[in-house]
């Protein structure tokens, strides 16, 4: 199959076939999902929660999201990898902006970045299009604006801020992002901005009125259970079936059944014979 890019995920919009997307950290996990036919793969900042264990995305650095990208980048051979613009990255100056977002392309073999935010980030935004780095934008609920928004809260509840996010949706259009992530929004909300502007959503707790869907691949494998947020469909037990192959491996460990000598190198018996 051809290489999954920028333009393909605008095509797919105007072709009515909908995007799977889902996240990544790490090559062998990449290289299943690829496998499998995911279209997108997205290096999210929530690597600080599901790989690093933190409580949110905010410690996340521009170095964390390089060396997860790089590795993810050498799984993908058909899917588009997008990799997230990690907080404060992108909220100082354009100039550190683009320095920033040139890493995760030039050092990380991302082929577009992600931010969250609209209006407020608009001339980010601008200055990555113009430097030739794709934007996949993300509205709604903005994790990386927890401590603002006072915790992680569906979206675009109230006829302002629905508003607000129909007007971002189209700014973010404007300014030249090749799609748009909407995360917690209500389904009408993301069913409306979804008809409304000409580049591809991507949902996630918005409903199946957007043109494609993300999910964290620990949460829709069951291998992340700190959050368990009411947008995640579980597709497979996939923690209980490691925990199961562990205990088993621990259980032979200590009976000694494993390692078997299939599992183990042999002398040959002129050498053995000649040691003792
Ligand atoms: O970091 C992430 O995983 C994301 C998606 C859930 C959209 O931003
Ligand atoms: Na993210």
């Amino acid at each position: 199959d051809k290489k999954y890019t920028v333009s393909s995920f605008m095509q797919s919009k105007v072709k009515g076939d909908k995007i799977s997307m889902l996240t990544a950290y790490d090559y062998s996990t990449a290289k299943l999902l690829d496998e499998a036919g995911v279209e997108c793969l997205l290096v999210g900042d929530s690597l600080g929660m599901v790989m690093l264990g933190y409580d949110s995305t905010l410690k996340v650095t521009v170095d964390d999201m390089v060396h997860h990208t790089k590795a993810v980048a050498r799984g993908a051979k058909r899917a588009l990898v997008i990799a997230d613009m990690p907080y404060l990255s992108y909220h100082i100056s354009v100039e550190e902006t683009i320095k920033n977002a040139g890493r995760l392309i030039q050092e990380g073999d991302a082929q577009g970045v992600k931010l969250e935010g609209g209006e407020e980030i608009l001339d980010k935004i601008e200055a990555l299009i113009k430097a030739q780095i794709p934007v996949l934008g993300h509205l709604g609920l903005t994790p990386q604006s927890v401590n603002m928004m006072g915790g992680y809260k569906v979206q675009g509840k109230s006829e302002e801020q629905a508003k607000q996010l129909i007007a971002d949706a189209k700014l973010l259009e404007k300014a030249g992002v090749f799609g748009i992530v909407l995360e917690c929004v209500p389904k009408q909300l993301a069913d409306h901005i979804s008809k409304s502007i000409s580049i591809p959503t991507i949902g996630i707790g918005a409903g199946n009125g957007c043109d494609g869907q993300v999910l964290v691949i620990q949460d829709m494998l069951g291998m992340y259970s700190d959050l368990a947020p009411k947008f995640v469909k579980r597709y497979k037990n996939t923690g209980e079936t490691m925990k199961e192959g562990v205990r088993e491996y621990i259980q032979e460990v200590k009976s000694g059944a494993f390692p078997e000598d299939k599992h183990s190198f042999m002398l040959k018996d002129d050498v053995l014979e000649k040691l003792y």
